[in-house]
């Protein structure tokens, strides 16, 4: 019945090919076909795992009104980790958290895991990565020693899945989910039909069990989870764990949840004792700035239910030669060609011969439209060459039209703000805030009248 005929398998949506092509049909990525013997192929091996689960049994049928009582969530006790969550892990949940190698992920973890299990729960740390004794050195740099967190070195999942059956563990984290393998199939691990399968086995283990899974996946260069997309699909949460190398902190952030906000995030700070809350980024984001200088503003966002003030910094420069060139950091391209194009349209500036870097310092990634307003006060200040007030915030929307826009909770970015110490905003027309010097704009136009 083997058919020893290869099929190519597209490492970033798992989707099974007859022929090698450049680009994915099913997901469009490029690059991503690879060749395996179709005995390996993911096809055959569910396949093997279907065979084992067609006892047939009847399908129970229960009445859609008699939920039992939510379970109690398995809280850290670490603030920004147990939000970003939604409030502490749901027992017989999965979790993949995905983030670069080396950004900190089994420190992380290990954190979180020593603290539920002084909290009282049963907690096993499975680690395919690195030996027994290096987690365990790493517990005691961290001053975890003591935690009662059952400790295996071990790549295979049958192994793996054996082991939990009988510990019955609260929580398991499994460090890398790309490490393990199952000898089911005769793929190597790391590949799509490794990693989907053992992920598979570890999500049926937890909803069959009820204990809370985390799975620990690398990304590539490209930010995506290694191998399969599917993967995310399979878990009920996704977290990202991201950051600079050359920077001291660390974003949790949730980017799917069935049990809770996708728009949290957690800061960490990386110290020599491992990671350390960061209850008031702003104060970290905006840490080290110094006299105003022109092209730098200060944009009081919301990341989930928390501000956060960041700086923005523009700089708008003579082009060298050719194609004036336009370079973001932590923020959307489009969104700043859009600002330009506006600025340009509405209000007469010329950025056509000019260079336009973008930055959001610190590292943070802004992804709301609300930055708006901050983004084209920093560029406007940048081109005029006068700097905007140092004790002043920006936030609004802008529209193609060169209105701006209101945007949601005003009342939280300002009280943030004037916690901060900042003693004005510029903001959209509308908004009041008793401890600040309020101005508001309903035109873009406007705004560059008044830096002017
Ligand atoms: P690690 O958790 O091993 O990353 P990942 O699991 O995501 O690959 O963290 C690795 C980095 O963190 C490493 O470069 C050293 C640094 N680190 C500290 O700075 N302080 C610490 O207390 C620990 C444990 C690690
Ligand atoms: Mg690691």
């Amino acid at each position: 019945m083997a058919r020893s005929e290869s099929v190519y398998v597209c490492q970033s949506c798992g989707d099974v090919h007859a022929k090698w092509a450049g680009r994915c049909d099913s997901c469009g990525s490029w690059n991503t076909l690879q060749e395996e013997a179709s005995s390996e192929a993911p096809l055959s091996s569910q396949a093997g795992v279907r065979k084992r689960t067609t006892r047939r049994s009847r399908l129970e049928l229960v009445d859609l009104g008699s939920a039992t009582e939510d379970p109690a969530r398995l809280q850290t006790g670490i603030a920004e980790f147990d939000r970003v969550v939604g409030g502490g892990l749901v027992p017989g949940s999965a979790i993949l958290v995905g983030g670069d190698p080396g950004i900190g992920k089994s420190t992380l973890l290990l954190q979180a895991v020593a603290r539920l299990a002084y909290a009282g729960a049963k907690a096993v740390y499975v680690s395919g990565e690195e030996a027994a004794d290096q987690v365990r050195r790493r517990a005691r740099r961290l001053g975890l020693s003591d935690a009662a967190v059952a400790l295996a070195a071990e790549t295979s999942l049958e192994t793996v899945l054996d082991g939990l059956k009988a510990e019955q563990p609260d929580i398991v984290i499994i460090d890398s989910i790309q490490t393990l393998w199952s000898d089911q199939l005769a793929a190597a691990p790391g590949t799509v039909a490794q990693v989907r399968a053992c992920s598979q086995e570890l999500v049926r283990f937890a909803k069959k069990r009820n204990t809370a899974v985390i799975l620990v996946g690398h990304v590539t260069k490209e930010g995506q989870i290694a191998g399969p997309r599917v993967v995310e699909h399979m878990v009920d949460t996704v977290l990202y764990f991201e950051g600079e190398r050359a920077h001291q902190f660390r974003i949790l952030r949730a980017v799917k949840n069935r049990f809770g906000p996708t728009d949290e995030i957690g800061v960490f700070e990386m110290a020599d004792i491992g990671l350390r809350e960061v209850a008031n980024p702003s104060a970290l984001f905006l840490d080290g700035r110094g006299e105003a200088a022109s092209g730098a503003a200060v944009f009081a966002g919301m990341e989930g239910t928390r501000p956060v003030l960041t700086e923005i910094q523009a700089l708008v420069a003579p082009a060298a030669f050719g194609t004036p060139r336009r370079a973001v950091v932590g923020w959307d391209n489009g969104r700043l060609a859009m600002v330009l194009a506006v600025l340009e349209a509405r209000c007469g500036l010329g950025f056509g011969g000019r260079d336009v870097y973008l930055n959001v310092a610190g590292g943070l990634k802004i992804s709301e439209p609300a930055a708006d307003l901050a983004v084209a006060a920093a560029l406007v200040s940048s081109h005029f060459d006068t700097p905007l007030p140092a004790d002043g915030v920006v936030f609004g929307e802008i529209a193609l039209s060169g209105d701006v826009r209101p945007v949601g909770r005003a009342d939280a970015r300002l009280k943030e703000a004037a916690k901060l110490g900042f003693k004005s905003a510029l903001t959209p027309a509308g908004a009041e805030d008793s401890a600040l010097r309020v101005t508001g704009f309903s035109t873009v136009q406007a705004l560059v009248r008044h830096l002017d």
